[in-house]
C-alpha cells in the first residue's frame, strides 16, 4: 500500500473512491458534495459515523482536526474499505496549523489502521487498496516544499512498520514464541537494522547473580533469554537504555491465574516487544542517539521445579526478596534487568511492562501509567505520549506505599500488603533496584491496559496494539 501525495485538485484525481471528512457535523464544508444526500441519509457527522455512498464516497464524522482525530479516523475509515474491491483512495490534506504533522497523523491512520494478523488463518483474506493519494489542494504554504511533506510519509511508515511488527509478535501464540524464538527474531532484525546484540543464557545468567529471574523461569520448559541490542549514532547526543519485561507467557505460576485471567498472557512480553520495535524504527530513522534495548524473556509457568510463595530470592544487586506471590514476576524479572543496565551510565533508563492489572483500575484499560521519582522525566514521556497519539497518566509515588512492601524475613516483599494502589506499589518496588545515582534517570511505564484488547479502538485493532513503541520513538526525539 502506497501513500503519495499530489498537488492536483482533489475533484481532478482519479480514484476508486474518496474519503471526505465531515468536521463538528459542517455539512458546508467545500469538499461535502453531497449534503441533499448525506440529509436524505440522516448522516449527522458525529464523531465515528461512517457511510459509503454507492458513487465510491465515504463520508466519515470527525469531532476536530487535532491529530489524534485525524488518526483515527483515517483508520476507521480504511478498515470500512479494507474488505472491498477498491484499489485506490483519495483524500484531501486536512490540517489546523502544521501540515507535515497532519500528512504524517493521516500516514499513520491508514497504516496503522489496515493492520489485520491473519498468520494463522488457512485462507487469509486479501486488502486490495495499492494507493493512497493525499491532495495537497488545501495547502498554500509554498515556504515548506512538498518534498518536506513527502518525508513525513516515510517517517510514519517506519513507525508505524516497527507497530505493526511488534503486533505481530504479541499477537504469536505463546508456544511458538518462546523466549529462544523471540532471540532469534531479534539477531534477525538485529542483522537487518545495523544493531549489536548480545544474547545471553541461562548459564550467564547464574554467572550474573540474576536468582530473581532464573526463578521465574524455573517451571518453564523454555530456557530464559536476556536480549541486549544496541544501535550507536556516529553522533549520539544522549545515552538511553529500554529494559523490557518479556514474559512470552504468565500463567501466574503456582499462584495461578483463573484460565479468564490467564487468557492473553502471550501479551505479557508487550514491553519486551514495544522496545524491540523502538529500537528497529530509531535506527531507521537514523537520529543521533545510542539506545540499548534490555529484554528480559521467559515464561511464568508451573511444574515440580517451580518458584514458590515464601521462597527467598536473591537479584542480581545482592538484595533478597520474599515471594508472596508467583503472579508478581515481572517485577522480579525486571529487577535483574535494571541491574544489569545499571552496569552502564545512561543519561535515561525506561522500563516498560504490562505489570499489574491495578494500573487498568486505576487508569482505565487504555490508558498507560507512568511513574518515577522524577517529575520532569514523568512529564516527559506525558508530553511524547500526547505527540505520539498514545494514553499516559501519571500515578503518583508516596512514602507510606513504599513501607507497604517491607518484609520479615527478606529485604523486600514482591508484593504490597494492601490491595490498594497495586500498579505504585509495583512501580516502587522497581525502584527498589535502581541505584541512587539513576534514581532521577529512571521511569517505568505500565502498559498492562492498552498492550491487548479484544475490540477495536482508534488506530488498533482487536489483539496486540504495540502500545509504547511510538511513544518511546517520540520521547527519544524529545530528549535530543
Ligand atoms: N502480567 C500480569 C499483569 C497483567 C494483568 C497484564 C492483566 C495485563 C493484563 C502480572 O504479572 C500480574 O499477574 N500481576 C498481578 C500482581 C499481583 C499478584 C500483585 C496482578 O496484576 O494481579
Ligand atoms: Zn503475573
Ligand atoms: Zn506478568
Amino acid at each position: 500500500m502506497k501513500i503519495k501525495l499530489s498537488d492536483k485538485k482533489i475533484k481532478d484525481i482519479k480514484a476508486d473512491c474518496e474519503i471526505v471528512f465531515v468536521v463538528n457535523k459542517n455539512l458546508e464544508h467545500k469538499f461535502v458534495c453531497d449534503e441533499k444526500i448525506l440529509n436524505e441519509m440522516n448522516f449527522k457527522g458525529v464523531a465515528d459515523e461512517v457511510l459509503l455512498l454507492p458513487e465510491k464516497k465515504m463520508y466519515i464524522g470527525v469531532d476536530d482536526l487535532e491529530l489524534e482525530s485525524l488518526r483515527s479516523s483515517v483508520a476507521l475509515a480504511i478498515r470500512n474499505i479494507a474488505k472491498s474491491k477498491i484499489a485506490t483512495l483519495k483524500i484531501a490534506l486536512y490540517f489546523i496549523d502544521d501540515a507535515g504533522e497532519a500528512i504524517k497523523a493521516m500516514s499513520e491512520g491508514f497504516l496503522l489502521g489496515i493492520y489485520n494478523y491473519q498468520k494463522y488463518k488457512t485462507k487469509q483474506t486479501k486488502n486490495n487498496i495499492k494507493q493512497i493519494i493525499i491532495s495537497t489542494e488545501n495547502y498554500y504554504d509554498k515556504k515548506i516544499a512538498i518534498k518536506k511533506l513527502t518525508e513525513k510519509i516515510k517517517e510514519a511508515e517506519i513507525i508505524s512498520k516497527s507497530v505493526n511488527f511488534v503486533r505481530d509478535i504479541v499477537n504469536e501464540p505463546p508456544s511458538d514464541l518462546t523466549p529462544l524464538k523471540f532471540s532469534e527474531i531479534a539477531k534477525k532484525e538485529a542483522k537487518e537494522n545495523n544493531l549489536t546484540i548480545k544474547i545471553l543464557g541461562e548459564k550467564e545468567l547464574e554467572k550474573l547473580g540474576m536468582g530473581a529471574f532464573l526463578a521465574v523461569n524455573r517451571a518453564s520448559a523454555y530456557p530464559p533469554r536476556l536480549i541486549h541490542l544496541k544501535y550507536k549514532s556516529k553522533n549520539a547526543k544522549k545515552k538511553i537504555a529500554f529494559v523490557g519485561k518479556g514474559l512470552t507467557y504468565d500463567t501466574g505460576g503456582l499462584s495461578l491465574k483463573p484460565s479468564d485471567g490467564m487468557l492473553t498472557m502471550k501479551m505479557d512480553m508487550g514491553g519486551a516487544g514495544a522496545i524491540l520495535g523502538v529500537i528497529i524504527a530509531v535506527s531507521r530513522l537514523k537520529l543521533p542517539i545510542e539506545v540499548h534495548v534490555i529484554i528480559g524473556a521467559t515464561e511464568n509457568a508451573i511444574g515440580k521445579d517451580a518458584y514458590k510463595p515464601d521462597d527467598v530470592l536473591k537479584a542480581m544487586n545482592g538484595k533478597t526478596i520474599e515471594v508472596k506471590n508467583t503472579d508478581a514476576e515481572g517485577r522480579l524479572v525486571l529487577a535483574d534487568c535494571l541491574c544489569y543496565a545499571q552496569k552502564e551510565n545512561f543519561d535515561y533508563i525506561i522500563d516498560i511492562a504490562t505489570l499489574t492489572g491495578a494500573s487498568m483500575v486505576a487508569l482505565g484499560e487504555y490508558t498507560s501509567a507512568v511513574m518515577g521519582f522524577s517529575n520532569d522525566l514523568n512529564h516527559k514521556i506525558l508530553k511524547s505520549a500526547k505527540e505520539a497519539g498514545e494514553l499516559v497518566g501519571i500515578l503518583p509515588f508516596n512514602k507510606y506505599l513504599s513501607k507497604l512492601l517491607k518484609s520479615e524475613i527478606a529485604d523486600i516483599s514482591n508484593i504490597s500488603a494492601s490491595r490498594y494502589g497495586g500498579a505504585i506499589t509495583a512501580g516502587l518496588f522497581l525502584g527498589e533496584f535502581i541505584e541512587k545515582k539513576n534514581k532521577e534517570k529512571w521511569a517505568h511505564i505500565d502498559i498492562a491496559g492498552p498492550a491487548f484488547k479484544d475490540k477495536f479502538w482508534g488506530v488498533n485493532p482487536i489483539g496486540a496494539s504495540g502500545a509504547g513503541t511510538r511513544l518511546l520513538v517520540e520521547l527519544v526525539k524529545g530528549v535530543l
